[in-house]
């Protein structure tokens, strides 16, 4: 559906502008998706999603749970004698029992080294709405936020597009593993000084989207420190709290301010139950700030975006399950570890490898060895191949605001056991050359460039077994 100029003219300056972010590749990769999608029987050549940060895991855990516990729904006849209560107009405060589930829960998925008070949890629809709130509680329109580099491309709608707040990167590389160093923030913050620009605070995704990397504790003391000088807010994104999968585990920006000295006033976290528990679908998110202010703001302002008084009502029972809690945290856990290393053992054959991650749904994958040139061009044009050719729906680096170009974020959790192996095989025939590819290291010189052409319908022929040593392939072709 396309606007004339005269229907722009008839609508708002946020309704016709730029910042709700669609046309990025990252959406791109979406829609080529949604037009050919994989089915192993109905359209086994299909584009395969792994755009998608969805964590399917432990849906039988869930399915489980629901079968034994029929009555928390009030839509079901173990349920409905409770319709009437739950159904009315609720107080946007969020029903009692909910927040204090949530707030159990925050504290249990950080090892109950710190606890959450239940007055503070403010309802949003899913960390999307959560983080757009929290930018309307501490920023006015043309006020800026650093974020460090990459992060989540839909920050730029999320945080920017209706509140009118400029999102400025913390470059960030990969020669220390992309660590958010003190000097990198004062570079960025002085940028913006001299821009004349009102930093209105630091935006952290903590574990990070796309890393799938955890802050440690050092760096985060360095982040408060930094925002207590500059008095500005920080804003902890922890929506992947769960998704820890190894060691280290996380460090929680709660247990942080517990150890230091800090005006807790600028401090929030937002949280959403869409990654750690799988329920994207739900919409919960939540605000949870040290300010006393921005949670009374926070609260009135959830209006526009209040939980269905139906999900709070299963969540809190789901939720206190202790239990169930303890069984799905630690079997969400060992499998997302289990899929991680099927991934990056798969990809390590072909000599791919990954940033060394312990969290998160998804791998950071670098690629810049198949580039042809070190540029966002030669990441652009090698995309196309994946999602047209070897149909997958990966997501350039790019689309994270990542300097550097050949970096992709793969997203391992949205699927089940067959579709890792059937995208496995394509990614091992698409870099089935890999003889002439040396293991990935950055800033070393390349032997050479590589410039591939792929062949779709041959490829799908010659698809090899995850275990046999890695032939060359006829449909890869590579020249320096
Ligand atoms: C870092 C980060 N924040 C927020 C969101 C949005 O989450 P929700 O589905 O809870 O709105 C995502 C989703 O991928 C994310 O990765």
């Amino acid at each position: 559906m396309g606007f004339s100029n005269k229907n722009y003219q008839l609508l708002s300056k946020i309704a016709t502008n730029d910042q709700h972010g669609e046309n990025s590749p990252y959406f791109d990769g979406w829609k080529a998706y949604d037009r050919d999608p994989y089915h192993p029987t109905k359209n086994p050549q299909g584009v395969i999603q792994m755009g998608l940060a969805e964590n399917q895991l432990c849906f039988d855990l869930v399915e489980e749970w629901i079968r034994n516990n029929p009555q928390v729904s009030i839509c079901t006849s173990e349920g409905v004698d409770q319709f009437k209560d739950i159904a009315i107009y609720q107080d946007y405060h969020g029903l009692p029992e909910f927040r204090q589930a949530v707030a159990k829960f925050m504290g249990r998925v950080r090892d109950d080294r710190v606890t959450f008070d239940p007055d503070r949890i403010v309802m949003s629809g899913g960390a999307t709405g959560a983080n757009e709130t929290m930018i309307f509680c501490l920023a006015d329109p043309g006020d800026a936020f650093l974020v460090p580099s990459p992060y989540y491309p839909a920050f730029t709608r999320d945080l920017g597009w209706r509140t009118g707040v400029q999102l400025l990167p913390v470059d960030c590389d990969s020669s220390n593993k992309f660590k958010i160093t003190k000097s990198a923030l004062e570079v960025a913050y002085h940028k913006a000084q001299e821009a004349n620009i009102n930093i209105k605070g630091l935006i952290i995704t903590n574990p990070s989207n796309p890393l799938g990397t955890t802050l440690d504790r050092e760096t985060l003391i360095d982040l408060v420190t930094f925002i207590n000088e500059k008095n500005i807010h920080l804003v902890c994104d922890e929506i992947y709290a769960a998704t820890v999968f190894r060691s280290p585990r996380l460090v929680s920006i709660a247990q942080i301010i517990e150890e230091m000295d800090c005006n807790r006033d600028l401090i929030h976290i937002v949280y959403s139950l869409s990654k750690d528990m799988g329920f994207p679908g739900f919409r919960v998110g939540i605000v949870y700030s040290y300010n006393d202010a921005v949670v009374s703001c926070a609260r009135k302002m959830s209006s526009f975006g209040l939980v269905s008084s139906q999900t709070q009502h299963s969540l809190a029972s789901m939720l206190s399950d202790d239990e169930f809690i303890d069984k799905f945290l630690a079997e969400s856990s060992k499998r997302l570890a289990n899929r991680y290393n099927k991934f990056t053992k798969g990809l390590e054959q072909v000599g791919i490898s990954c940033l060394n991650s312990n969290a998160g749904l998804f791998l950071w994958m670098d690629l810049h060895r198949l580039l042809k040139e070190e540029t966002k061009e030669s990441e652009m044009a090698l995309w196309r191949i994946i999602i047209d050719e070897v149909k997958l729906n990966v997501s350039p680096g790019s689309s994270f605001h990542c300097l550097e170009p050949g970096w992709f974020r793969v997203c391992f959790a949205n699927m089940d056991d067959d579709t890792v192996d059937i995208a496995l095989k394509r990614i091992r025939a698409f870099v089935s050359r890999g003889k002439d590819v040396e293991a990935p290291t950055r800033n070393k010189p390349r032997r050479m460039n590589l410039r591939l052409s792929f062949n779709s319908r041959r490829f799908e022929e010659s698809v090899m077994s995850p275990h046999s040593p890695i032939p060359l392939s006829p449909l890869v072709r590579a020249w320096t």
